[in-house]
């Protein structure tokens, strides 16, 4: 290794939920669907919804904070947080409260936003500050609550989504674990997949006027998303495991963005790969955007299924439109 390039390893990772859970059969009393439809088109059973009193910080900040305790390393020894959301409490960015919360004093934090991708993003943009030596610990977290933006009338969106946060400390080591990587964006597809401004015109003067808008709903062409994820996603693998020099039979563990079961078993269909390497919890959150990766980490390594030196495929995909994959090792 070239002094002052360091590898990367990772050595914890964290999770947090909101308690309120709306179930396809509660969903089925607000818009005309049923479990039965939600559940075989997406393989969705319910999501978790943040509630009045509840924020992207605090979930943001659990997340992380069992991150860090998970690692055994104390808030001070936090150099970067890098907090992957398109939900920001503020649109100035919410990654400094999630500094403030969990007393990582030393650390520098910023949000990064590349919707459902946001997270794999996340971990690259880690993987560039500790490869070149300037940061030691890093935490990235994945935190969306986009019930905050979803349509409520509108059946082909809000079953979709719920809320939460997941997190990973990443850390300096002499072997790089972080087996490789790749990012795409295709802007020319944006309107696929949208939660757009909307401007409205606030006279200020006579002759000038300011723009004093809002966020609008999300709105999805889901055909045309699918289609999407079904090509881009085994292709993005592909490429990643090709330049690591392996195959899809070496992935002990496949964490895909959680949007639909269908493009899961698609994804695992292309690459040959077993039902059973395929990590799901998608029944149980819905698609929580950039949060869904490392919640479905989190739980695979809580239960013990992800074990030191596992090999680890993820794949993020969504709004931009934004794809990427990166392949990793778990643990020192
Ligand atoms: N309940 C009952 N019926 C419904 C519902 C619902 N919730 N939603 C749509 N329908 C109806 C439609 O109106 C349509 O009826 P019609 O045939 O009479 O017109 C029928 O069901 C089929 O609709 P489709 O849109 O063709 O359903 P499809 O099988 O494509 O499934 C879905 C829709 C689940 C959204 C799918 O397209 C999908 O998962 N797309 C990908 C979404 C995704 O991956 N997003 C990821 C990125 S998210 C991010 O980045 C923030």
């Amino acid at each position: 290794m070239i002094k002052g390039e360091a590898g990367v390893a990772f050595i914890g990772s964290g999770s947090a939920q909101v308690e309120t859970v709306l179930s396809n059969d509660m969903l089925s009393q607000m818009v005309e669907t049923s479990d039965e439809w939600i559940s075989t088109r997406t393989g969705i059973r319910q999501r978790h919804l943040a509630s009045m009193n509840e924020s992207l910080a605090e979930l943001a900040a659990q997340a992380a904070q069992a991150a860090i305790a998970a690692a055994n390393l104390a808030p001070d020894d936090i150099d970067l947080i890098i907090l992957a959301t398109s939900t920001p409490d503020d649109l100035f960015g919410t990654a400094c409260q999630v500094q403030a919360a969990i007393g990582a004093n030393r650390a520098v934090a910023f949000d990064l936003t590349a919707a459902c991708s946001g997270f794999v993003f996340g971990i690259v943009t880690a993987a560039q500050f500790i490869r070149t030596g300037t940061y030691q610990n890093v935490v990235v977290i994945g935190a969306d609550l986009l019930s905050r933006w979803v349509d409520w009338q509108d059946r082909t969106t809000c079953v979709l989504f719920g809320d939460g946060a997941g997190a990973v400390v990443m850390q300096a080591c002499d072997r790089d674990r972080l087996l490789g990587f790749e990012m795409h964006s295709d802007g020319s597809m944006n309107g696929c997949l949208s939660l757009a401004y909307q401007p409205e015109s606030n006279a200020l003067i006579d002759g000038v006027a300011s723009q004093q808008g809002t966020f609008k709903t999300i709105t999805m062409n889901g055909r045309e998303v699918y289609r999407f994820a079904v090509s881009r996603v085994p292709e993005v693998l592909e490429k990643t495991l090709f330049h690591a020099g392996l195959a899809a039979e070496d992935i002990d563990w496949l964490i895909l963005h959680q949007a639909n079961q269908r493009i899961l078993d698609a994804v695992a269909k292309r690459l040959k790969l077993p039902n059973d390497r395929v990590v799901s919890n998608m029944a149980k959150h819905g698609n929580t955007s950039a949060a869904s990766i490392p919640i479905a980490l989190d739980e695979w390594v809580r239960t013990g299924n992800v074990k030191p030196g596992h090999k680890i495929a993820i794949s993020g995909f969504g709004a931009g439109l934004t794809w990427g994959a990166a392949l990793l090792e778990w643990g020192l």
